[in-house]
């Protein structure tokens, strides 16, 4: 736990009588859940010369680690050469967007976010198109019009109503033939060691059955194609990926 997170639990049980509360972020709505600020992340980075995506990598997760969720993504779909849409739900640094442009340079890439700080970032890739985010639904993406829609270190964190809703969105606009991915922490993931880290830390993270999250979206035409571990440290997150039949 941070020395700042420490600080505000300490300044919440202060204020805990008034029943008033500090909460983190640009939203007090709780489907809009925080993240890195901007400013700070794009400095440090920065000063470590380092791009964005190698920096958090580095940092919150392991070198490497976005590159191999990306090449996972892409092999068990088989996506090769250039696409029209992709639609990327809380893309934050945009450090997947980088490597999924780099890789199939679409037409379009719709982004979903919720944190102000982090689009002026995101404005810059190519073919941006930041999209009005309510951070449920992806309101102003048509049916069946998108190659890929994806999501990483969203779900793991949001509420359930946000998450399933967002499932449902997901498969709602991938086109037939198109792919959905997107981690959650799985049933798998859910080990003892990792368990005892997340008492300790009082962990945010939130569980999604797998077998459940794969029914859901076999309901809605999608076919699980395969999976791929990705880091969450101080544990890992099941990248599941789909393919709209
Ligand atoms: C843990 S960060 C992961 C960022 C990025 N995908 C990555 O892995 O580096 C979660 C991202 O989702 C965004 N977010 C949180 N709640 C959201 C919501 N309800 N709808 C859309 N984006 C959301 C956050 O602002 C942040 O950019």
């Amino acid at each position: 736990m941070s020395a700042r997170t420490k600080l505000a639990r300490h300044v919440n049980n202060v204020l805990r009588p008034m029943k008033v509360q500090i909460v983190p972020g640009f939203s007090t709505d709780p489907a809009m859940k925080s993240f890195i600020p901007a400013r700070k992340t794009i400095a440090a980075a920065r000063k470590a010369g380092l791009s964005l995506g190698e920096y958090i990598d580095q940092n919150f997760a392991e070198p490497g680690a976005t590159q191999d969720a990306v090449n996972a993504i892409l092999k068990l779909a088989e996506m090769t050469g250039a696409c029209d849409v992709v639609c990327e739900i809380g893309p934050g640094s945009a450090r997947y967007a980088v490597e999924v442009i780099r890789a199939l340079h679409p037409g379009s890439y719709e982004i979903y976010e919720t944190a102000p700080d982090w689009l002026p970032v995101l404005r810059q890739l190519p073919n941006a198109l930041i999209r009005d985010c309510d951070g449920r639904t992806l309101s102003q993406t048509p049916d069946s019009s998108v190659d890929l829609a994806h999501a990483h270190k969203v779900f793991v964190y949001t509420e359930c109503y946000v998450t399933v809703g967002y499932m449902a969105e997901m498969a709602r606009v991938v086109r037939r033939g198109g792919t959905v991915a997107f981690d959650i922490v799985t049933d798998p993931c859910l080990d003892e060691e990792t368990i005892a880290k997340w008492l300790r830390d009082t962990s945010f993270y939130r569980p999604v059955p797998r077998e459940w999250a794969v029914d859901f979206m076999r309901r809605r035409g999608l076919s699980l194609l395969g999976s791929h571990f990705t880091p969450l440290p101080p544990g890992r997150s099941e990248l599941l990926v789909f393919r709209r039949d």
